[in-house]
Parts: C-alpha cells; sequence; structure tokens
C-alpha cells in the first residue's frame, strides 16, 4: 500500500513547475512556483503571498480552509525561500493576469530579519547591502535594460560584418592618459589596467577589417561625479578604411539599435524606473552635428544664459511646491496610523526631502555653471557642466566633433584642415545627461603621433608595436567607444552612474 506521503511526493513529481511569467497561459492547471516571498498581506481567513521567482511576481492566495498551507503562509516573513502549488485562475488585477490558489507550500528557509523593509532607506545604507539589494524591483529593472543595451549592442554589430575580438585587461602602458592608470604588480614588474582596448583593437581591425572588443575598463578616476566610475564596460568598434563620417554613422545607428531594443523590450521596466518614455521615442536619427568651436560659441551665447535663467525660475517653482509638500506629508505623518500607513508616509518624506535637497544642490551650481559656460575659452576640453548645458539644448543626442589637439588623446588624426584639431567626436546624450561616445578617426603618420605622444609625456619607445601598425600598410581607420553604464544612467533615467552597474567600484566604494 501506498503511504499518503509517498503518494502526495508522486503526486507532486507530476506537477509542472512553471515561471510565473508564463502563468498567464496556464489557466486551470494545477502547478508549482519557486521563489521568494517579496510581500505579504493577511485579510482574516486569506494571506495574500506576492512571490517573485525571477522572471516576474505572483500573487499567491492561501485560503484558510487549506490549514496546512495557512499555517505555513502565516509563518513565512520576506524573503523567505518557498515552492508554492496551486490552481491557476485568470485576473486582470493580478501582476502578469493571472493568480495562484494555492493548495500548497513547501518552505525551502524561512528568511529572518530581512535588513531591506519596505520603508525608505538611505542610498548609502541600500549600496551597503548591494547584494540583497538587487532582488528589488527598481535594480531589477535597472539590470533588465543592462542585458538588453548588452544584447542589442552584441546584436548590432554582429549582423553588420563585424567580428568580436578580446583584449587583455593587463597593459604596459596608457591607452588614453597617465592620469587615471591603475598600477598592477606584475612579478615585480609595473603593469596597469587597461583604460581602453582601442590600440590593441587597431591590430586586430588591419587583419579582420571590421572588429569590436567588449570589456571592463579601468580608469582610476579621482573624481566623485554622478558620471564617473573605476571600472565600467565600454564596446569599442575599429574599422578599417573609415573616416569621421563614416564613424559617426556608425554610432548614430548603434544608438537607434539600443534605445529600439530597450523601447521593445523594456517597457514594463522604464515604468517602475518612471521613465518617460516618451523622451526615448524621439532619438531617431539624424542626430544634430557641431564643432567643438560651434559649442563654444554656444556656450558664451546668450540662448544658454536665457535658458538657464528660465530653468532657474522655474526650478525655484519647483522647490517651493516640494517645500509645501513635504510640510503636507509631515503633519499627515504625525498623525498616520502606525503600520502600513506610517510606513508609506515615511517613505513619502524620506523622498521629498531627498528631492529637496538634490534639488537645492542644483540651484546652488547654476550661477557657476553659467559662469563657466559664459567664460569658455577655446582650448580646454568641454567640462561636466558643459556638456550638460549644450545636451540640454536638444531632444537628441549631439556630435559635437573637431576638439582642440591638446585636449585629446596622443592616437586622434590631426585636422587636414586646421592642425590645432583632431577628427574627433564625443557624442552626448540629450536632457543633460553628456558625453556618451567618444571616438575619432585615427592618426596614420607614425612621425605625427611620436610627435602627440612626447606633447603628452608619452614615450614613443614604449608604443613600437602600435607604431609598426603605421609602417606596414597604414590606411585610414577609425572607431569609438560607447560606456554601457553611461548609456543606461540616461535611458533609464537615473541621476548616478552608480546604479547601472551590478557591484560599483568608484573612489568612495568597493564594498560589497
Ligand atoms: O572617451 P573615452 O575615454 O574613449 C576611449 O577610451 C577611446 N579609446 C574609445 C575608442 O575610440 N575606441 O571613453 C569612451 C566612453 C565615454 O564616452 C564614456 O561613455 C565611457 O567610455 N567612460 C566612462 N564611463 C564611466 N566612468 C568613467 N570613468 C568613464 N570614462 C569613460
Ligand atoms: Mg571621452
Amino acid at each position: 500500500m501506498v503511504s499518503p506521503k509517498d503518494w502526495e511526493a508522486d503526486m507532486a513529481e507530476s506537477i509542472l513547475t512553471v515561471a510565473s511569467r508564463d502563468l498567464k497561459t496556464m489557466a486551470g492547471q494545477t502547478v508549482r512556483l519557486r521563489g521568494w516571498v517579496q510581500g505579504k498581506r493577511s485579510g482574516g481567513k486569506v494571506v495574500f503571498l506576492l512571490i517573485r521567482d525571477g522572471t516576474g511576481l505572483c500573487q499567491c492566495i492561501v485560503e484558510g480552509a487549506v490549514e496546512d498551507a495557512f499555517a505555513k503562509a502565516n509563518e513565512v516573513t520576506q524573503e523567505s525561500s518557498l515552492t508554492v502549488t496551486g490552481l491557476v485562475r485568470l485576473d486582470d488585477r493580478a501582476p502578469g493576469g493571472a493568480e495562484l490558489a494555492v493548495s500548497a507550500i513547501e518552505v525551502l528557509q524561512i528568511s529572518k530579519e530581512y535588513p531591506i523593509s519596505r520603508k525608505a532607506h538611505g542610498i548609502d545604507f541600500l549600496m551597503d547591502h548591494r547584494h540583497l539589494w538587487l532582488r528589488s524591483p527598481r535594480p531589477a529593472a535597472i539590470l533588465r535594460v543592462r542585458h538588453t543595451v548588452i544584447r542589442a549592442i552584441r546584436d548590432f554589430f554582429d549582423s553588420n560584418g563585424f567580428t568580436l575580438v578580446d583584449m587583455p585587461i593587463l597593459v604596459p602602458g596608457a591607452g588614453e592618459d597617465r592620469q587615471s592608470l591603475f598600477p598592477v604588480d606584475y612579478f615585480g614588474e609595473k603593469l596597469f589596467l587597461s583604460q581602453t582596448g582601442q590600440l590593441y583593437l587597431e591590430s586586430a581591425c588591419m587583419s579582420l577589417g571590421k572588429v569590436y572588443c567588449f570589456g571592463p575598463t579601468f580608469r582610476a578616476e579621482k573624481s566623485k561625479t554622478r558620471r564617473h566610475l573605476t571600472e565600467f564596460w565600454m564596446v569599442e568598434p575599429e574599422v578599417a578604411f573609415a573616416e569621421l563620417e563614416e564613424v559617426m554613422a556608425l554610432a548614430e545607428d548603434l544608438i537607434c539599435a539600443i534605445v529600439a531594443a530597450v523601447l521593445e523590450k523594456n517597457r514594463p521596466d522604464l515604468d517602475v524606473l518612471n521613465r518617460d518614455v516618451s523622451v526615448l521615442e524621439k532619438i531617431v536619427k539624424p542626430f544634430p552635428r557641431m564643432t567643438y568651436t560651434e559649442a563654444g560659441e554656444l556656450l558664451r551665447g546668450s540662448a544658454i544664459r536665457q535658458k538657464l535663467e528660465q530653468e532657474l525660475e522655474q526650478e525655484k517653482g519647483r522647490l517651493q511646491s516640494l517645500i509645501k509638500e513635504l510640510e503636507a506629508a509631515e503633519a499627515s505623518l504625525a498623525t498616520a496610523k502606525k503600520g502600513w500607513q506610517q510606513e508609506k508616509q515615511e517613505t513619502r518624506v524620506r523622498e521629498l526631502r531627498e528631492d529637496i535637497h538634490e534639488l537645492e544642490q542644483e540651484i546652488a551650481v547654476r550661477p557657476e555653471h553659467l559662469r563657466l559656460a559664459q567664460s569658455f575659452a577655446w582650448g580646454e576640453d568641454l567640462g561636466g557642466s558643459d556638456e550638460t548645458l549644450v545636451s540640454r539644448q536638444f531632444e537628441r543626442p549631439v556630435f559635437v566633433t573637431e576638439y582642440p589637439r591638446d585636449a585629446k588623446a596622443f592616437y586622434m588624426k590631426v585636422s587636414p584642415n586646421d592642425p590645432r584639431t583632431v577628427r574627433n567626436f564625443d557624442l552626448l546624450a540629450p536632457q543633460g545627461y553628456g558625453e556618451i561616445i567618444g571616438g575619432s578617426q585615427r592618426e596614420e603618420n607614425p612621425d605625427v603621433i611620436e610627435a602627440s605622444m612626447k606633447a603628452k609625456g608619452l614615450r614613443p619607445e614604449d608604443y613600437s608595436w602600435y607604431l609598426d601598425l603605421r609602417r606596414y600598410g597604414s590606411v585610414p581607420h577609425g572607431g569609438f567607444g560607447l560606456g554601457v553604464e553611461r548609456t543606461l544612467t540616461w535611458l533609464c533615467g537615473l541621476k548616478h552612474v552608480r546604479e547601472t552597474i551590478p557591484f560599483p567600484r568608484t573612489m568612495g566604494r568597493v564594498y560589497p
């Protein structure tokens, strides 16, 4: 005879384990789901569990009549792991359009005092708990967009005749500038973490024509800005026989492909992030183009000043209304009932305080940004605030070309029509996000490169192999680098780049 326990096990064997994302197609079937308790609500004789399984959320209804499951549902806490078995019912109100009427629960582990609760936490606390924070809706949404972006990048190059070639991470010298190198002790020799795959990629380009590399990149940036990481991911294409315009057209097509993929696959995620998608829907070819010199004129001109002054007025107005809202929220917090209502008000108050703090900071730096813009001098690189101001003038990404030679890297081709400038571009994302791509046509003449190296304190003898590329069948070529995290910051509409990478490394953080 079969014991009831064995019978249960047999039944369990024959039940399909499903993903919550597929639930809607399984109405009327009894299925099993594995996951974590994201939320829980009790209403007398029924417990509602919100289960996260990695593919989505599933609302599970546990009725008091199902005694064993009901007892377990009452026992489980936030982030407890479990499997639930139940009947799939369609319900438009449930996330994903279907819910589970639970018949059995198997608890894998009760999670004790999960540190991240529904109430608001500060960013430092959340970053200290990044390993757990990743489970929350917002980081998870960003990770999904990140996945789409990376996949769109690879699809784009793979379907346009490019070969992926991986580049070294331990390198003997600078690929960009000497200031941001991370030294590594390599058996007593001093090496560095790679700042770019570009120089090596140029050699692969002379073999395979159209190539790209995609890997981690390291810069010892001593700047604590919203745009800087010390470890980030960069994709770099390099194309033989391409001149500047062709490289720019490639960048334009790449950005359009990335935006299209995100709009196709991540609308629910953008919704979680409160990203205004209409802004992204405007990203179509052609992108505006201006020279560095024109950008300088724009910065010094009256249009920028007027716009800034206008925005400052708007911001001050917004600040006033936020302060009013905060006062109201604080008042209702004082009278809120303990529990859920109080948590919600606390979160609101905290959010408002953060928004106000940020807005006050913005307002405080505006005059300085205006001063920097109006006194912009030809010859210096565009600063962060200059990029913000220029890119705020456009709804699409804007190309800024032909920067001063002294402000840019040694490998850029000197402009034939103006030797003070180089054949390069930066692509600035709109809404003030600033540079997301840097690229150029490369200098072909070894003598010109040597002179540029010396001017920047680099020793040509360290780059003999690189100069070889200009000695044996040199051809026009060029490429660019797109920073994945900067691009994501813009696409997701975030204030800071640190949320776009699973475990950010910045000057102030390497843990966890
Ligand atoms: O403009 P960059 O320095 O260009 C290069 O490295 C070239 N070698 C690329 C090439 O032509 N193959 O960097 C390219 C991009 C920037 O536009 C930005 O998006 C990103 O890399 N980036 C950073 N992202 C996050 N944190 C930092 N510290 C970054 N520095 C650059
Ligand atoms: Mg750059």
